[in-house]
């Protein structure tokens, strides 16, 4: 069940996107032909495969081929530092989360964050991207921490894109927003990651 390759004619995958809502990544993975399931506290947005628990539970539960995670940033974004003080207690909390699914038991792991302690006090990223890298025009750097995989090729030439995220204006969603992964990004992911898995799946 696992042919890493961006190429075409790879197997179908079992992918894992932990701690997604919006089935965005999922979704882009399921596109190429790919088993893939979302997992988040919150059910998903749009219908699909999803896992509406605390992923610890999934992790371990199937022959997951591939985890992409997306865990909360909330204690450890450095651009929430001042937040810091008085919450050791949750950053500590939110950094063993990150630990766990670092070490799951999977072949190949991507974990996605922005810039954050993660660097400080687990290790640095291995790549660090944009969303305007993959045709989203906004910029929010974001790490990625990989194991087994390769860097992401970008698959734009836009030179830079709009800080959206920083712009929204308040709203109870305004998290949500700031938080849901660009699509651009997920289909590279899931083409240079997965490969296009289409026609395996059609002869299966
Ligand atoms: C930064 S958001 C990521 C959103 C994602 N990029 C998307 O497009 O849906 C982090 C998510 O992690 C979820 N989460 C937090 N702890 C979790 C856990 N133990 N198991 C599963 N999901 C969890 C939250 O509910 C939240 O939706």
């Amino acid at each position: 069940m696992s042919t890493l390759s961006g190429q075409s004619n790879t197997a179908s995958l079992n992918v894992l996107v932990a701690c997604e809502f919006s089935g965005t990544v999922r979704e882009a993975f399921r596109a190429l032909g790919h088993n893939a399931w979302s997992c988040d506290l919150l059910p998903s947005e749009i219908p699909g495969p999803h896992f509406h628990c605390d992923v610890r539970t999934v992790l371990a539960t199937s022959s997951w081929d591939l985890l992409v995670a997306h865990p909360p940033c909330t204690h450890l974004a450095v651009s929430g530092a001042r937040w810091f003080k008085g919450k050791e207690r949750e950053q500590a909390e939110a950094l063993e989360f990150v630990r766990e699914l670092m070490n799951a038991p999977i072949e190949r792991i991507a974990i996605e964050n922005p810039v954050s302690v993660i660097s400080s006090r687990i290790r640095k990223p291995d790549q660090i991207v944009q969303p305007f890298h993959f045709g989203d025009p906004y910029r929010k750097t974001t790490c990625l921490w990989l194991k087994n995989l390769p860097q992401l090729d970008r698959t734009s030439g836009m030179m830079t894109g709009d800080q959206k995220c920083w712009k929204e204006p308040p709203s109870p969603d305004r998290w949500k927003i700031r938080s849901r992964t660009y699509p651009g990004f997920a289909a590279a992911m899931a083409l240079q990651w997965g490969g296009d898995a289409r026609q395996a799946q059609e002869a299966a």
